[in-house]
């Protein structure tokens, strides 16, 4: 991970990004005003309330409430992490992403390391093509029922049984003996080094872009441990990285599903068979990185898992972990195969034809949850009914906001036979804190933050505004200070660009929700600099009667100065003639 990505940059990178053309190139937008609209990619909906403003390069959805700038867009369309989406911007504006000042792109170098692994993949290659060595490799396979053209496709390779020919190969200095370590090619005990992977068959993993960052070894025949896998290395993260991913690219030129199944082998062989769109996770759980990875990739996954207990618990927890990303736009299905089979066997067994069956037949999310769920519970009683409401609950907090998310509480709702209410209120209603249908009114600070927020250009008109307010103790003016501050500066920042400056904040999503209540709905944008300047100039107003009202309120507490003191007599004073000329 490269260091933090200085705030000017990402003026910069807004300042040359129009979120109209990046939204423009993902959805179907119409000028509406000086506005674009849409229907929300988000949620499902008929009429458009999805808002592009190119005036403050920032979305909004009225429907769902989705909300953000270009770069939040990407990471919630795109299912990009932060860094990776400025990452894509910038390589859409050509600008290099600089780390705290620094010119450095992604950290260390890693380039020698990827060469090494491709060396090594070459090496494990030629040896499998030598009868002396690797008859046994070449046998195995074939009675697996792998052929040629797969070994060539995933470059299959062998690692020799005996000596170290890796290491004596390319270690032959310092360096490059740090390398073979750093890759996890040889290893080192009790000061003796020798090569990881020995007298197996060899699988090259490869990251998106083809680059080989590791290796799982398989033995030949039984034994233990199956599998030797590259360990984690500077390149290679298991919970990251995806087996066949590269080659379902690149043996499809438009990938509309992927399906994950649990062994390369599995991977392989249902690409000979012409299903050439599987990938396999590394012995690993599925990863919410796997997800955010795979679904940037295409709009329907299928998992795939054993029918057995131990499958069914994959499953569930792949389950677990796709909860946040379940939107009802991507689909996400899941396949338990026969008890005993795996998808090598099984696309043996049954072709192309059979498995592409089963795959279409692949149970939804929220059908497999349901089931799941009541398979727990006796769904012929009353009381059992309701505790797959209670078992529910906590599953379908964890879906996001939107359409999906109303369709499975509705679902509840149907097989319980109790009521649900709508989610959007209630959580209207807790935001709030009050009832639902009576919002609670935004503090005067709350109200000129999203003011700020929503039209920064505002900052121009407030010269004249009193400042006494910044002395105030409410919560949330130095937020306010702040932004104010910040804006004095630059005043030409577009909303995207402030709101960016407080990503690292732990305020940071209340200030996104707060730049897009409610309230600035009432609020026109003609009225925003009266509406600001009242709310200032009235919380000056409170700063100033608090400071004044202090030391009444501090007579009793030992804190009470001789300063206080004289300054409530001066106080009393002014007031009592003030009374008296109200008489006259
Ligand atoms: P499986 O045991 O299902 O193996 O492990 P497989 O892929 O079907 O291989 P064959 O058909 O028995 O030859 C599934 C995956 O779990 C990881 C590997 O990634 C494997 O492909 N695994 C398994 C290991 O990393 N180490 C092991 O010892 C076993
Ligand atoms: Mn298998």
């Amino acid at each position: 991970m490269a260091g933090r990505i200085p705030p000017e940059f990402i003026d910069d990178l807004l300042a040359r990004t129009d979120i109209v053309d990046l939204i423009g190139t993902r959805i179907q937008l119409r000028k509406a005003g000086k506005d674009f609209q849409a229907r929300c990619p988000f949620h499902d909906e008929k009429t458009p309330s999805f808002t592009v403003s190119p005036d403050k390069q920032f979305y909004h959805c009225f429907g769902c409430g989705a909300h953000g700038t270009a770069i939040g867009f990407l990471m919630e369309y795109d299912h990009l992490a932060f860094r990776e989406a400025v990452d894509e911007l910038a390589r859409h504006a050509g600008l290099e992403v600089p780390s705290d000042g620094e010119v450095v792109r992604t950290g260390p170098d890693h380039g020698p390391l990827f060469e090494l692994m491709r060396q090594a993949a070459d090496f494990y290659r030629q040896q499998l093509r030598e009868p002396a060595q690797a008859a046994r490799a070449v046998e195995y396979l074939k009675e697996r029922g792998f052929t040629g053209e797969m070994a060539a496709r995933f470059e299959i390779g062998f690692a020799p049984a005996r000596g170290d020919p890796l290491l004596n190969r390319f270690g032959t200095s310092a360096a490059t003996i740090g390398r073979l370590l750093d890759c996890g090619l040889i290893a080192e005990q009790d000061g003796r080094r020798y090569d990881r992977f020995r007298d197996r068959v060899m699988f090259p993993i490869r990251d998106r872009r083809g680059r080989i960052i590791g290796f799982g070894g398989r033995i030949l025949g039984d034994g233990k441990p199956k599998y030797l896998n590259s360990p984690e290395t500077p390149i290679f993260h298991k919970g990251r990285e995806l087996y066949g991913l590269f080659e379902a690219g690149q043996a499809n030129r438009k990938l509309a599903s992927l399906v994950v199944v649990e062994g390369y082998l599995d991977v392989i062989a249902l690409a000979q068979f012409g299903i050439t769109n599987a990938v396999a996770t590394l012995g690993t759980a599925t990863t919410l990185e796997h997800l955010h990875q795979l679904l940037r990739s295409v709009p329907d996954l299928v998992f795939c898992f054993d029918g057995d207990r131990a499958g069914r618990d994959a499953a569930w927890k792949a389950l677990e972990t796709a909860l946040p990303l379940a939107t009802g736009h991507q689909s996400m299905r899941f396949l338990f195969l026969p008890d005993g089979e795996d998808p090598d066997t099984l696309v043996r067994k049954e072709g192309a034809e059979g498995f592409s069956a089963r795959l279409a037949k692949a149970r939804s999310l929220s059908d497999f949850l349901f089931e799941h769920l009541s398979d727990q519970v006796d769904m012929t009683s009353l009381d059992g009914r309701a505790r797959i409401a209670h078992l529910a609950k906590p599953l379908i907090e964890r879906l996001p906001q939107g359409l999906y998310r109303d369709l499975v509480l509705k679902r509840v709702a149907d097989l319980t036979g109790l009521a649900s209410q709508p989610p959007a209120r209630q959580v209207r209603a807790k935001r709030r804190g009050g009832a639902p249908g009576r919002p609670m009114r935004l503090s005067l600070v709350a109200q000129s933050i999203a003011l700020l927020l929503d039209h920064p250009r505002l900052v121009s008109e407030l010269e004249s505004v009193e400042d006494d307010w910044r002395r105030l103790p409410n919560p949330g003016i130095d937020i306010l200070a702040r932004l104010l501050d910040s804006l004095r500066e630059s005043p030409d920042m577009t909303k995207a660009m402030l709101l960016e400056r407080w990503r690292e904040h732990p305020h940071f999503s209340y200030l996104r929700r707060l730049s897009v209540d409610p309230f600035l709905r009432d609020v026109s944008a003609e009225g925003a600099p009266a509406e600001l300047a009242g709310a200032l100039s009235r919380l000056s107003a409170e700063a100033r009667e608090m400071e004044w009202r202090r030391p009444l309120n501090k007579r009793s507490t030992t804190e009470w100065t001789e300063e206080d003191r004289a300054l409530l007599a001066e106080r009393d004073a002014e007031s009592s003639r003030t009374r008296r000329d109200d008489a006259l």
